[in-house]
């Protein structure tokens, strides 16, 4: 099983979804990328690393890339933590099969509701708490439909 998590810049939420999917589970593949390029080669932003640290969780290893075509190839779920990066990933998808791939993130914790996890960047350290927490729920139940069967 291999899981790519997106957002938009690969710095603030998917980093911190590898991170955490990657420390509750043993079997699963996890990597993380971006639909946008702003910030390719970047370590996740500072805030991201510091909630992660409080969690004993060590993301600072990670570097930001950018998502493309061949992630479809490689991953079997492709997450993407808000609509927008949702709509982004679908645009470029070429067939059902890839289509079929992608999925929010929170409807793992939110069953049909198509929520989005809030961009964090532009906001103080509480949205990245909420972020976590959010991320934390979403991952549990990942594990559970994929690791616990
Ligand atoms: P992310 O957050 O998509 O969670 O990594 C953002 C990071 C950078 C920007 C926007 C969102 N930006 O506009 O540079």
């Amino acid at each position: 099983m291999k899981v790519l998590m997106v957002c938009l810049g690969n710095i603030c939420r998917s980093p911190l979804a590898e991170g955490i999917l990657k420390s509750k589970s043993k079997n699963i593949i996890v990597d993380s990328a971006g639909t946008a390029g702003y910030h390719i080669g970047n370590k996740p932003d500072i805030r991201s690393i510091e909630i992660a640290e409080k969690y004993n969780l060590d993301i600072s290893d990670q570097r930001a890339r950018q998502f493309n075509t061949n992630d479809f190839n490689i991953y079997d779920k492709i997450y993407a933590m808000d609509n927008d990066n949702y709509s982004k990933i679908i645009s470029l998808a070429e067939n059902q099969k890839e289509i079929d791939k992608v999925d929010l993130i929170l409807n793992e914790s939110y069953p049909n509701q198509y929520k989005s996890v809030p961009d964090p960047y532009y906001g103080g350290e509480k949205g990245f708490e909420n972020t976590f927490h959010l991320l934390n729920n979403a991952c549990e139940k990942i594990i559970e439909r994929y690791e616990k069967r």
